[in-house]
């Protein structure tokens, strides 16, 4: 199978809706997205709605059992993949594809990770948390993926703001909006290696 030369072949790891891989999806359709090519998508789920959504755009798609890491490790080798993207997945990576992925798997969580993140912290529990604690700001991270749970090193955040009267669910609409942005924009510097990682920090160049 021909591999185009210079792009960066992208999977994206999802359990649910698959909104986000919707949003690199429709990024590269727009041609938002010209070195890089969302090459497999793969769900712990086998009935996740993300994977109609890779149907749809003719993406090769794979449900991949959380009890079966190597066959998680084959098929991103299979299919050389250079950068995983974490969207909603929400079983723990192995670690063998973390360490054989180091500094090239990312992950979006609807919060401004340290707070509202880790164990427990996923879905609308994120919004509901974030409204008891009286903040009148939240936001969306991209962040490297480490062995830790939503604990990697920043790329990039973008704030968003909670309004009098927000539910979770019209929060968690807001934040994703934000999300779908930030991380299209995060893969596509990634693709165009304009991410800088250094003492701990990283950050998107210009
Ligand atoms: C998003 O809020 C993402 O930040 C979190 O899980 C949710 C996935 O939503 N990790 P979708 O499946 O991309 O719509």
């Amino acid at each position: 199978m021909g591999f185009e030369k210079g792009i960066t072949r992208i999977a994206v790891l999802i359990s649910g809706g698959g909104t986000n891989l919707q949003a690199l999806l429709d990024a590269q359709a727009g041609g938002r997205l010209p070195r890089g090519r969302v090459a497999l998508v793969v769900s712990d789920r086998k009935n996740a709605g993300g994977l109609a959504r890779a149907a749809k755009a003719g993406v090769a798609s794979a449900f991949v059992s959380r009890k079966d890491p190597g066959r998680l490790v084959e098929i991103l080798r299979e299919r050389q993949i250079d950068l995983i993207v974490l969207a909603g997945y929400l079983s723990i990576l192995p670690g063998e594809v973390i360490a054989s992925f180091r500094g090239r798997v990312i992950n979006i969580h609807p919060a401004l990770t340290p707070l509202f993140s880790g164990m427990g912290f996923y879905g609308l529990k994120v919004h509901e948390a974030v409204l008891a604690s009286g903040m009148k700001v939240t936001g969306a991270t991209v962040h490297f993926v480490d062995e830790g749970v939503d604990t990697g090193t920043i790329i990039a955040q973008r704030p968003v703001p909670v309004l009098d009267g927000d539910t979770p669910e019209i929060l968690q609409a807001r934040v994703l909006e934000t999300e779908h942005a930030l991380l299209t924009d995060c893969v596509k510097a990634l693709t165009e290696c304009r991410v800088r990682a250094k003492n701990g920090k990283a950050w998107v160049e210009e």
